[in-house]
């Protein structure tokens, strides 16, 4: 079926960490493949995506590292933003959701959902931490999983059962702030009646049946068997954007209510910019033919939010369209194991581009072939080897080598005409094949198949490969170079054709072969694959040397070098001491460890390892003796802040009483490195 017009999203990615393989063969690969082959047919298509700058995620990192939540997402939004480009995935727009724009399109969402009636206000108790002065929704509590008894359960969800929670769910929750038990408190938010929308739900998901992948369906139609119950759209946060009522103080809409209205605010700023109408992509049109078909590309995490309460907010406004399809993709692994942030054990884009250089499409092309399409499924370091080494170069980047080398040596690089002696059937056969591969691909493309597509691509370069595999034009050279010319005119088409499939999988590789063709292919589309001339008889191809090649052989060494940094990132540290003997928390907490600031610092007269500092503790300012001039001047130390155990009983060294003793950490060479807070905090602060 044709539409009129393509809405296509990708989910919005945290801005408080890298991306790692796991996103871009979830939801951007196939997205940025899909508007590709869209773009490659004329379609009229707007492809958002933006960084998701607010949620717990974001503000917990910022606690973590001392930083602050628009420092992390200032540096994530580039690092991304930066990476998503690098590969080639080429959005209309990378917005992002702390913009005004989005502010302000989320809260008139919000405020229109109010005006109508649509939100149901509840005064309820929640979880409170005393210590942060913060209500705890979602990731900021943490307990077991009622479900699967899993210890490390979020408040909104499990992420070893999958879930959905609530933090009064948890079995013995815990502040993910201070670690202590929080206590309940009562606070009033604006519900959406997910129990009201049911009916319409189960009505609108029936029509999906059949056309949504089953994976995908499944999901909704178990969440829509248990009943939906109301769902807090708004949080009491600091960070975020603000409830748009005069009564909402210190009220940020849920994350995952402005999220998805960040597609929404991305359309209009890049209508803004392109002189669009951004309601044309979102709105239902006058009629129902002229309405732009709406597809969100996701990870099956985000499953619930795309295809039940997105859609929800959507229909509840009335006006707005919902989405046609969500070919949400299932998790990648990595060599058989779950990928972790917090293990470091992930393939990290922004690592590989830089690990990889050139190689971006390697990658691409090894997740479409992997693509957790259906089921999860692995990447390997080995199969990633094999598939370069063994399809890439020595099938693709083979035959384009082949082809172009010939045509330099024979021809001196001028396409010669398909004249002299000229095997017809072969020609034709060739052709219909390839005809027929490009039909399977389109089918796939068209339905979200973007492994069996890959497969078809690479279908077509096999078929060129046996092409000439079989005319052996450097055979015929010597023994019959009548024949040779028609071989290589054909071959070069296949190229051609190859170059212009590329631009959907393999954009890089696309221009490279474009360059050596000396073709413009920007403006070549999907429809002239079937034409059988791309390059004319007598065009001059790349012919200043030697042609380099499309893909260079990756070794063992380089798959060996990949596997033994996933296992540092996996072992603990073997050099590291073991363990001392356990103690008892009273124990430790007889120690009073304070941040402090060093003023002065020297060296001890007549010794050469001592240096005394003059600490201001917070308490107040104190001799301090430490035996650390091995590792630090004097001067290294001056402005710095320390922690120190200043209960410690006073102690006379060389002649100096020392009351206390600085901290410091000591690396498995022995080097001595300082602790110091991640940003200057007041002296005095506590360490516990
Ligand atoms: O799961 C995530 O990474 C979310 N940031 C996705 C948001 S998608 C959309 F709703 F914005
Ligand atoms: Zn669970």
């Amino acid at each position: 079926m044709e539409y009129p017009r393509y809405t296509i999203t990708s989910a919005l990615p945290y801005a408080n960490g890298p991306l790692h393989i796991g996103h871009l063969a979830g939801a951007y690969l196939p997205g940025d493949l899909y508007v590709r082959y869209l773009r490659m047919r004329g379609r009229e298509v707007v492809y958002v995506c933006g960084s998701d700058e607010h949620g717990a995620a974001i503000t917990l990192r910022a606690k973590k590292e001392g930083s602050s939540p628009r420092t992390i997402v200032d540096y994530y939004h580039a690092l991304i933003k930066d990476t998503f480009e690098r590969f080639g995935i080429e959005f209309d727009i990378y917005h992002r959701t702390s913009a005004k724009l989005h502010h302000e399109t989320s809260q008139e969402f919000f405020t229109a959902l109010n005006d109508a009636g649509e939100f149901v206000l509840k005064e309820s108790e929640q979880y409170y931490d005393e210590e942060y002065d913060q209500f705890l929704a979602d990731r900021y509590i943490k307990g077991t999983c009622p479900v699967c008894s899993y210890e490390s359960a979020y408040g909104d969800q499990c992420e070893n059962c999958g879930s959905s929670l609530s933090p009064t769910e948890l079995i013995k929750p815990l502040s993910t702030l201070s670690g202590k038990t929080p206590v309940l408190r009562s606070t009033k938010h604006w519900y959406l009646p997910l129990d009201k929308y049911q009916p319409w739900l189960q009505e609108w998901l029936e029509t999906k049946k059949g056309s949504w992948k089953n994976h995908v369906y499944g999901q909704c139609s178990s969440w829509l068997k248990d009943g939906l119950l109301p769902r807090s759209m708004t949080r009491d946060l600091d960070w975020g954007v603000d409830v748009p009522l005069p009564d909402a103080e210190g009220k940020k809409l849920y994350v995952w209510l402005d999220a998805p209205i960040g597609y929404i605010s991305a359309t209009k700023q890049w209508a803004e910019d392109n002189g669009k109408d951004w309601e044309k992509y979102w709105k239902k049109q006058e009629n129902e033919a002229d309405n732009s078909r709406l597809i969100h590309f996701i990870g099956k995490d985000n499953i619930v939010f795309h295809c039940i309460i997105f859609p929800s907010i959507l229909n509840a406004r009335g006006e707005y369209l919902v989405p046609d399809n969500v070919p949400a993709n299932e998790f990648l692994n990595l060599e058989g194991d779950k990928m972790s942030t917090s293990r470091n054990y992930a393939v990290w884009l922004h690592e590989y581009l830089d690990e990889f250089p050139g190689q971006e499409d390697v990658l691409r092309y090894v997740l479409c072939s992997i693509m957790p399409e259906n089921k999860d499924a692995d990447f390997s370091w080995k199969d990633f080897q094999a598939r370069n080494n063994n399809e890439l170069l020595a099938i693709f980047g083979n035959l384009v080598n082949r082809v172009v080398v010939l045509t330099q040596k024979y021809y001196n690089g001028i396409v010669p005409a398909p004249e002299g002696e000229v095997n017809q059937t072969a020609i034709d056969e060739l052709h219909a094949t390839m005809l027929s591969h490009i039909a399977k691909c389109e089918e796939n493309l068209e339905n979200f198949r973007f492994r069996d597509a890959l497969a078809e691509f690479m279908n077509v370069a096999r078929a060129g490969n046996k092409y000439l595999t079989e005319e052996e034009p450097w055979k015929k050279w010597k023994a019959n170079p009548e024949a040779v010319p028609a071989v290589m005119f054909t071959a070069t088409q296949i190229v051609a054709k190859l170059a212009i499939l590329s631009k959907i999988f393999l954009p890089h590789t696309a221009q490279k072969i474009f360059d050596l063709l000396q073709i413009d292919g920007e403006a070549l589309t999907w429809d002239q694959l079937s034409d059988k001339v791309h390059v004319p008889a007598g065009h001059q191809i790349f012919n200043e040397g030697k042609a380099k090649h499309l893909f260079s052989r990756i070794e063992d060494a380089v798959v060996e070098a990949q596997l033994e940094k996933l296992a540092t990132a996996q072992k603990p540290n073997p050099n590291a001491k073991p363990s001392k003997p356990e103690i008892e928390f009273d124990d430790f907490q007889k120690m009073d460890i304070r941040v402090g600031t060093i003023l002065e610092a020297s060296p001890v007269p007549k010794s050469d390892k001592l240096l005394q500092f003059k600490v201001d503790t917070g308490v107040d300012i104190r001799t301090v003796v430490s035996g650390v001039s091995e590792h630090f001047a004097p001067e290294d130390l001056v402005g710095t802040q320390v922690q120190v155990l200043i209960n410690l009983k006073p102690r006379k060294i060389r002649g100096v009483v020392s009351q206390g003793m600085i901290l410091y950490a000591e690396d498995t060479n022995g080097k001595l490195h300082r602790v110091s807070p991640a940003i200057e905090i007041e002296n005095g602060s506590e360490v516990n």
